[in-house]
């Protein structure tokens, strides 16, 4: 059985909008999270050999992530996290952190190749509007994994993730781009009205609406 939140956000007229459901893994996750670390200050992290700390510029929430991987077997067999996010940040990081360690832990080259779709195909869907929330713990999770290799000198295995200039107009780049299609915004008119870009650029326009293809079939399918 779905349950129904109605969240208003005190924004009468897009109250019809904003009837979200959620499925019963996402409020399993939520009401009862798995590895969550509750009390940060009773927490002993020093077993833990990868840490991530992100950010989400879609909302301002933020997560924080340990990870422990077993050297030898090259598995993820330990994962913790704490956030200041929404129901669906948690139950998608709880989910995610089931993902990452079930089974005897996850290959680390596996938990890198995990994708946010992943995430919701497991909670059985999120609402469209709250995609983004799914994508903070993947992000910590990279963040973390990216720290194990660096603390264990594997240089070579860091992913290094940059963003590339879209529009040297109004400097927008493709992490915009995506922050505003995890927003919802799904055509180039709800782009351009969100971030003005390729406006007097049709070059931009262009990159920008192959990238807004890609990151909708990335998030979205
Ligand atoms: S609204 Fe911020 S993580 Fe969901």
């Amino acid at each position: 059985m779905n349950i129904k939140i109605v969240k208003t956000d005190g924004d009468v007229e897009g109250l019809a909008e904003q009837k979200w459901v959620y499925s019963p893994s996402v409020k399993t996750h939520f009401f009862h999270p798995e590895n969550l670390v509750e009390d940060v200050n009773g927490f002993d992290d020093s077993d833990y050999n990868g840490v991530g700390a992100v950010g989400s510029p879609a909302c301002g929430d933020m997560m924080k992530m340990w990870i422990k991987v077993d050297p030898k077997s090259d598995k993820v067999v330990d994962c913790k996290w704490q956030t200041f996010g929404c129901a669906s940040a948690i139950a998608s990081t709880s989910m995610l952190s089931v993902m990452v360690t079930e089974n005897g832990g996850m290959k680390v080259d596996d938990a890198l190749a995990l994708k946010p779709q992943n995430i919701l195909e497991r909670l059985g869907g999120l609402p469209p509007r709250k995609v983004h929330c799914s994508v903070l713990g993947d992000k910590a999770l990279r963040k973390a994994i990216n720290e194990y290799f660096r603390h264990s000198k594997q240089f070579d295995r860091m992913v290094i993730e940059g963003s590339v200039m879209v529009d040297p107009d109004t400097r927008i780049t493709d992490r915009d781009i995506e922050e505003a299609v995890l927003e919802g915004a799904d055509d180039m008119d709800k782009l351009q009205k969100k971030l003005k870009v390729g406006i007097a650029n049709k070059d931009a326009y262009a990159k920008a609406e192959a990238l807004m293809g890609k990151f909708m079939e990335k998030y979205y399918g």
